[in-house]
């Protein structure tokens, strides 16, 4: 059987925006059958907040909307550029930072990808700010554009591996 194809979800300090990422991404992918078929993680840039819970403020938002997250942070580290298949930061901070992170061997750096590339209905935005300092409406504002994304991604992993 084929590898699961693994995607790997980066934000600053993987206690806000990367973690609420995964944890839809992992529905939308068991809703749609394909747990077989496609793993999901995320982490951080910095190592601030390293084997924390998420942010109580993003966890209770994705509660309210059926998201169970209980993710750990960690700290990205340069063997992910090989372990995962996709790499999706939140904006274009993220993503500098990891083009620069990434070895420069074969194609690894084509899978760093930015979450706005996946947007549909926001498809005119493009990137997922970060609701650390913000707001409530902030974090229900980051889980609409991840949810949105998180069903873009899987369109796109559905045609790159045709299942
Ligand atoms: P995140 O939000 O990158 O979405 O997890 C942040 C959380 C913490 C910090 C920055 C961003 N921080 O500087 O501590």
């Amino acid at each position: 059987m084929e590898e699961k194809f693994k995607i790997l979800f980066v934000c600053l300090g993987n206690i806000c925006r990367s973690p609420a990422a995964e944890t839809i991404m992992r529905k939308v992918v068991e809703d749609n059958g394909y747990s077989d078929k496609i793993s999901v993680s995320s982490c951080g840039l910095i190592d601030y907040h390293e084997g924390y819970p998420a942010d109580s403020r993003m966890i209770s938002a994705a509660e309210k909307r059926g998201y169970i997250i209980t993710h750990s942070a960690r700290k990205i580290a340069v063997e992910d550029f090989s372990r995962y298949d996709l790499i999706v930061g939140m904006d274009s901070k993220n993503i500098t930072r990891l083009q620069g992170m990434c070895p420069r061997e074969g194609m690894m750096i084509t899978k760093i990808i930015s979450v706005a590339q996946f947007f549909e209905k926001y498809s005119d935005k493009t990137y997922v700010p970060d609701p650390y300092y913000g707001t409530e409406g902030d974090f229900n504002y980051a889980l609409d554009l991840l949810e949105d994304a998180c069903n873009g991604i899987l369109k796109y992993v559905r045609e790159k591996r045709n299942f």
